[in-house]
């Protein structure tokens, strides 16, 4: 990676944790601990891959309005609820996230699964205050309901409930392709689909916008499984071995380290050749797609 692609990443991160930072909760009543909790695993940071994805995209679509900021925390607040939940006992079991122990590992089981609902519950909060930014514009409500239904059973948590469910077992490739583009996929395309529809881009644009954003979703979980066991829990922030512990099917597994790579480069360039398909251009984004492929955390 360039330094001055390097250099546009820093600058766009530190943007995603001022928007983040803005709707964070505040630390305070008898019911403290669990927004400590839940900002706990926020400031944990975490490359905010989300927001930026979302953000770019509604700029790509000629979008210029703060309606979009309360969208930007409220999915990284999906996604952080994901990965409180991921880590539990019951779940991946997992004590070390984004550099630091994990929800539960510091505040106890009960206050993970909590911290974990009320980032949930307090992301529908946040996206909502879309409606005080813009009360006139119709794309806000279409918008909340995309966030819904990609966090939901048929989304993100639907995915969940199929890899907990194959845990042990054998999976063939069609069912571990439907559990990735679920769990990791269905929150790619909401945030780049909210872009697009705050942005007020056409219904075949959104499509084509899901499309790409499914593909970057299963090569992101496949470069996942990669990393898992080629990289070390320090430059990853989370163990390694995770998915062999919790006797995971993965690409690795069913297909071995080098063709997984070789699939994450594909699945990312033809993610980006349906994105250069559209009218609209935005140059760091798909520079950003493409970069994925090589990502070490
Ligand atoms: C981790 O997501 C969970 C997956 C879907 C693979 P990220 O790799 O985006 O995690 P953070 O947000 O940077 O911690
Ligand atoms: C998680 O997949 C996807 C989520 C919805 C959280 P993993 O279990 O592989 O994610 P990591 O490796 O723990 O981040
Ligand atoms: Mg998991
Ligand atoms: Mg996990
Ligand atoms: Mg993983």
């Amino acid at each position: 990676m360039s330094n001055e692609f390097k250099e546009e990443i820093i600058a766009r991160t530190e943007h995603m944790e001022q928007v983040i930072e803005h709707y964070l909760p505040q630390e305070e009543g008898c019911q403290r601990t669990v927004i400590e909790a839940m900002n706990y695993s926020i400031k944990a940071g975490g490359k905010r891959l989300r927001p930026m994805l979302m953000w770019e995209t509604y700029k790509m679509f000629g979008g210029r309005s703060k309606v979009i900021e309360p969208f930007m925390a409220a999915i990284e607040m999906i996604h952080t609820y994901s990965l409180v939940h991921d880590d539990l006992p019951a779940m991946d079991n997992d004590e070390f996230r984004r550099g630091k122990k994990t929800t539960h590992a510091q505040y106890g089981e009960a206050m993970g699964i909590l911290a974990g609902d009320g980032l949930l519950n307090y992301a529908f909060e946040t996206a909502a205050k879309a409606f005080t930014i813009e009360p006139g514009n119709v794309q806000v409500g279409k918008a909340l309901s995309v966030l819904a239904g990609k966090a939901g059973i048929h989304g993100m948590l639907g995915g969940q409930c199929v890899d907990v469910e194959s845990e042990g077992k054998p999976v063939t490739e069609e069912t571990l392709r439907f559990i990735y583009h679920l769990k990791t996929g269905a929150l790619l395309e909401a945030s780049m689909m909210i872009g697009a529809i705050l942005a007020g881009a056409t219904g075949s644009e959104q499509k084509k916008v899901e499309q790409a954003a499914g593909e970057l979703g299963l090569a992101f979980q496949i470069q996942d499984d990669v990393l898992d066991v080629t990289s070390t829990t320090e430059d990853l922030g989370k163990p390694v071995g995770s998915d062999e512990k919790n006797h995971k099917t993965t690409w690795v597994t069913l297909f071995g380290v080098d063709k997984a790579k070789q699939d994450v480069e594909e699945l990312s360039k033809h993610s980006v050749s349906l994105m250069d398909a559209l009218v609209v251009k935005n140059e760091f984004l798909t520079r950003l797609m493409l970069e994925l492929v090589h990502r070490k955390k």
